[in-house]
């Protein structure tokens, strides 16, 4: 690769961090939902499911409107609620706490690992409690999180896990796509994920009867599909939500799904590009992607030193860099402060995202490494 000087001029435009993926037969797979009985929920979120089951290799799948959804849908068929405990990782969106705090539990955060960023399941072992009723791993950036010690933890202590895989679609642990590993396990189909349906989620679980009670829930607590009358329809047991998908997220999410192969490569070409071109920096710690697991590559984060002169440097180069997400302990809501994670306070000042979407070029990826091998 040449590395040219590059100069503040050079910034003729603004390489952005995220860029939306839409399938260009998604227009054509609206269109042709537009001329139907069906735009709410109809017979394309039934296809959906079915061929993101047959896609993932997982034994149910119940679509929703967003992986927040899924997440608070998860909680409910897990058993959390009231002064509950639900260990989770700090280093996620506030999207991953929001759902514990709707079944009024309380999100414990246990540290995460300094080569990977994910949470460590040595924290989680030194976390649990008497009240602890679910563990939540987010599988950050796309980078699979230690499933077979997380979940043997659970197993023993006749506990949950709930995976957040919102950065993980098509992600891979030990040979087997992410969505089968735990009891339940959340993906987004928001805007800004490898593949989108502007937003919506899917909900994969393990167990037969937690589907169905997930279906029922996602739909106010009504079985959509009882036969009976009206009256026999309506005989709601059970506080129930309006999170379910609709035929036209389900139809982009079906011409998507036949993308995300191409996309994850064309994401994955990136990052092998950036960790090439970065691995000898001084000032740049690469974070680890290991052997044994496929990262989903939602994100590339990088460990810089002196963050705020790095993002500013970026900056005056027309590259955005973003944070993404902040520690969540910060939060107010959350308490407002920072807890004893001290490998995450060790961290805190120097991870970072760089650009990384299928709209990038690989001279746009270069521009971005040379920029950076000249300092900051
Ligand atoms: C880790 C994590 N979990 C959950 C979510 C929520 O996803 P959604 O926007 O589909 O509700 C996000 C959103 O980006 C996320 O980053």
């Amino acid at each position: 690769m040449a590395h040219q000087v590059q100069t503040k001029q050079t910034a003729q435009r603004t390489i952005p961090l995220f860029w939306p993926y839409v399938s260009p037969k998604a227009a054509a797979a609206l269109q042709d939902v537009l001329g139907t009985r069906w735009v709410g929920q109809g017979p394309r979120v039934e296809r959906a499911e079915d061929e993101f089951r047959f896609r993932f290799n997982v034994p149910h799948a119940v679509s929703v409107n967003s992986c927040t959804s899924a997440l608070h849908l998860a909680l409910i068929l897990a058993g959390v609620r009231d002064g509950d405990e639900v260990i989770t990782t700090p280093l996620t969106c506030y999207a991953t706490v929001a759902p514990i705090l709707y079944q009024r539990a309380k999100p414990v955060f246990a540290d995460i690992r300094p080569d990977d960023l994910n949470i460590d399941p040595e924290a989680i072992e030194r976390t649990i409690t008497d009240r602890t009723r679910a563990i939540l791993p987010v599988h950050w950036a796309g980078e699979p999180c230690d499933l077979d010690e997380i979940n043997a933890i659970a197993r023993e202590r006749g506990i949950q896990v709930i995976e957040d895989a919102a950065h993980a679609l098509g992600a891979v642990y030990r040979g087997r796509f992410i969505g089968a590993a735990s009891p339940f396990t959340c993906f987004s189909f928001q805007a800004i994920k490898q593949i989108t349906t502007g937003d919506g989620g899917m909900l994969t679980v393990l167990d037969e009867a937690a589907a169905e009670r997930a279906r029922k829930l996602r739909w106010f607590g009504i079985d959509r599909n009882f036969k009976g009358d009206i009256y026999g329809k309506f005989q709601i047991e059970e506080l129930g939500f309006k999170y379910h998908m609709n035929d036209l997220a389900a139809a982009i999410l079906m011409v998507e799904l036949e993308d995300l192969d191409a996309v994850g490569a064309r994401r994955a070409e990136i990052v092998a590009r950036y960790r090439q071109g970065l691995k000898d920096v001084p000032g740049v710690k690469l974070v680890t992607q290991r052997e044994d697991r496929k990262s989903a590559n939602w994100l590339f984060n990088i460990l810089v030193e002196r963050r705020a002169d790095f993002q500013r440097r970026l900056s005056d180069f027309g590259i955005e860099t973003s944070l993404v997400h902040i520690r969540c302990d910060v939060y107010p809501i959350l308490g407002g402060r920072r807890q004893a994670l001290p490998v995450m306070d060790a961290l805190e000042p120097k991870y970072i995202a760089l650009p990384l979407h299928c709209s990038l070029t690989n001279e746009d990826v270069d521009f971005i490494i040379d920029t950076i091998r000249q300092g900051w």
